[in-house]
This record gives structure tokens, sequence and C-alpha cells, in this order.
């Protein structure tokens, strides 16, 4: 089969890389899409289990740090455009470990950047390198504001500041190098398939064992939340439409102060587990407090509403209603999440056939 169009997504297998590349792969059948992983804690093939064996999806494993790894890949594949997702996300570990953000997050964003520039030198039209960050670039806000396009750069924890300098870095590349990249920056995504370390699948999953809900400090920062599928919407629609050289905010227009978002899922998890109003709530427990924890995030995405058409498409009470029946859906899942056992799909299902 001949295919229109090579696209190379990057942490396919994580988080919102995996609802990406279910996305491509549904509804462009005529596009190859490759799946570059790592498969570090965070990618997890079960994710992908639905979309595995069709025609036009491939998975390849591979460090983006290790340039070697990211140019065969390159060599083989030969992708007319990349959607990078591939990083170290979660702010916690950035800070009891920064060193490992550096190398993806920064260093890995290079060797992609570099491999696009060489396989794209004598071809260059038609490609697209498409950066995916986050609003936490953008560093905190007081009660008031609103993060735009043009909000200048203030990152304040090793993750966010490892994100900055990978956006500085395709940036520059646009600039110098003419290399055509987008990027876009997104708030807090919420969903089915986040990993159990992140506020709302842990505490779910807390909730459903009676085990204690660690709320940081007095639970009053604020965070704007979006269902991941309309993340990834929103990628679709950057990838195609978006302008070279642009970036595109994304938001929910949906702020939450955590203990006010804790609370609402407490509520919610009691009635779906039929037990007595006030029941999970007994279960938040306030704990020290994020070092250097940003108060407030709030993305003003009007940008990518007007000149690309995009909108949510659930309402929060709508994505979290869903989010929730589906983690209760699929113990099976958070079960292997947190034993571990989910790192031995790839061994059974690639290196066993
Ligand atoms: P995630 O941690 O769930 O997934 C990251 C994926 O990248 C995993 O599959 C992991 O195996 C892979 N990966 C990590 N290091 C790698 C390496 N060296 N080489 C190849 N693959 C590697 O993350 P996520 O929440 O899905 O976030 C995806 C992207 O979206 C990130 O770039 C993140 O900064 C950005 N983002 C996330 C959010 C959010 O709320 N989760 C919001 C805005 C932007
Ligand atoms: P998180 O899901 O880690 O996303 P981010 O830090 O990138 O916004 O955290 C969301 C918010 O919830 C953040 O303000 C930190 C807070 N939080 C807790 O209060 N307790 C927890 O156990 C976690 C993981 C997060």
């Amino acid at each position: 089969m001949t295919f229109r169009s090579t696209i190379l997504i990057t942490g396919g297998a994580g988080f919102i890389g995996s609802h990406v590349v279910r996305f491509f792969v549904n509804k462009y059948p005529d596009y190859r899409i490759v799946n570059l992983d790592a498969l570090t804690y965070a990618g997890n093939l079960e994710n992908l289990r639905d979309i595995e064996n069709k025609a036009n999806y491939v998975f390849v494993r591979a460090d983006i740090s290790v340039e070697k790894e990211v140019f065969d890949v390159f060599e083989k594949h030969k992708p007319d455009g990349i959607i990078h997702l591939a990083a170290e996300s979660h702010v916690d570990r950035s800070i009891s470990n920064p060193t490992e953000f550096i190398y993806t997050n920064i260093i890995g964003t290079v060797n992609l950047l570099n491999a696009a520039r060489m396989l794209w030198k004598d071809q260059p039209g038609g490609k697209r390198f498409y950066h995916i960050s986050t609003d936490e670039v953008y560093g905190s806000l007081g009660d008031t504001g609103i993060f735009t396009e043009t909000t200048p750069y203030d990152p304040k924890s090793p993750y966010s500041a490892s994100k900055a300098s990978s956006d500085h870095l395709v940036r520059a590349y646009h600039h110098t190098f003419g290399l055509p990249v987008v990027i876009s920056n997104c708030s807090n995504n919420y969903g089915p398939n986040q990993f159990p370390e992140k506020l709302l699948p842990l505490f779910i999953h807390n909730i459903r064992q009676n085990k204690p809900l660690p709320v940081y400090g007095k639970g009053e920062n604020v965070r704007d939340w979006l269902y991941v599928v309309d993340h990834a919407r929103a990628i679709d629609l950057i990838y195609h439409r978006g302008k070279d050289g642009e970036t595109y905010n994304i938001g929910g227009n949906n702020e939450w102060k955590n203990i006010d978002l804790i609370r609402l899922l407490c509520k919610l998890m009691n009635e779906k587990l039929r037990r007595h109003p006030g029941t999970s709530e007994k279960l938040i427990t306030y704990v020290k407090d994020r070092a250097g924890h940003d108060l407030r995030y709030a993305i003003d995405s009007s940008k990518l509403q007007n000149e690309l058409g995009w909108s949510p498409s659930v309402t929060f009470e709508e994505g979290l209603s869903l989010t929730i029946d589906w983690y209760l859906a699929n113990q099976n899942w958070l079960d292997h999440v947190t034993s571990g056992d989910y790192q031995k799909y790839y061994e059974n299902q690639y290196l066993k056939r």
C-alpha cells in the first residue's frame, strides 16, 4: 500500500500521544503513522491495543536523546511531518531528578530538529515540524491575567524550564534555518490513559481504594483543564492549517482551584461508587506544598478559535464523568500501571512474535 504522507509522532505511547496517534490513524487511513517512543515508565503500548494492527500504523522503540537512534528512524521512515510529544512531563519528577528532563526535553528536541533539517534540506516543501508544548512555560499568574501567545516566557520548574528551552530552540531553527515549524502551548489535560502520578488519575485511584488524597499546600492553586481528545482535535487542526513559525495557545477556558476540583471529584465518585455523600471527602489530606508550586495557569485560546475555528467539544462535566467512568471500567489498566506489569506488554506483543 502506498501512503500519501508519513507522520512521525513522538511519545505516542504516552497519555496525550496515544490519543493523538489513535486520532490520526483512524481519521487518515492514507497517512502512515510512525509512533516513536522509548517506553519509559510513562509509555504504555496497552494504550494503543485497539489500533496496533492497523495497516497505517508502525511502532518504533527509540530514545530521542540518543542522536543515532533518531537519525536511524529518519533514515528508515523518511517522515514528511513530525508531531513531537515525547517528553518527561511530571513536575514533581523534575524536582527530584531534573537531569532526565534536560536529556529528553532539550537534547531530544535538538536531535529531532537536526534530523528533520538534514532529511528535508533538498525537498523543503510540504514539510512540517510540530512541537507540542505547555502553558507552564509562561510561568505563574496571580489572581488575575491570562496567558496569550505573546506572554513573555518565565518558567519556574525544571520541567517548564526544559520545555521553554525546547520551544526557543524550535523557533530558532525556524528563524535561522527556515525549518517549517509550528508550536502549540496547552493547559492541563485530563482523560483516559493518564499515568496515575498526575492529580486526577491519582485521586480517582486513591478514592476507589480508600487511600488518602494528598492535597499540596492549601489546595488553592488553579489549573485550566482540557479534555485530552479536544487537545488531539486541536493538534489535527494546527498540524494541517497552522501557519509556519506561529504559536497557538490551547485551553479549556475552564479554571478550577484544586480543592474545588477535588471536592467535585469526591462528590461524583461517591455517586458512581454508591457511597454516602461526604465519604470520599474524608480522604482529603493536606500535605507539604510542592517546591516552587505555580499558583495559577489560565490560557487565552482565542487565536486558535478565531483563526482555525477550534473549540472544545465536551463540557467539563461530561469530560470528567467520562474520565471517571473510564478509570472505573479499566481497573486492569490501572492495576497493570501501578504494578509495572504494563512494561511487559512490549516484550509480549513485539518481541515474542
Ligand atoms: P506522558 O509522560 O504521559 O508521555 C510521554 C511519552 O514520551 C511516554 O510515552 C514516554 O515513553 C515518551 N518518552 C519519554 N522520554 C522519551 C525519550 N527520551 N525518547 C522517546 N520517548 C520518550 O506525557 P503527556 O502528558 O502525554 O505529555 C505529552 C506532551 O504534551 C509533552 O511534551 C508535554 O510537555 C505536553 N503537554 C502535556 C500536558 C498535560 O497536561 N499532560 C499539557 C500541555 C502539554
Ligand atoms: P499535576 O497533575 O501534577 O499537573 P501540573 O503540576 O503540571 O499542573 O498537578 C495539578 C495540580 O494538582 C497542581 O497544582 C499540583 C496539585 N497536586 C496535588 O495537590 N496533589 C498531588 O498529589 C498532585 C499529583 C498534584
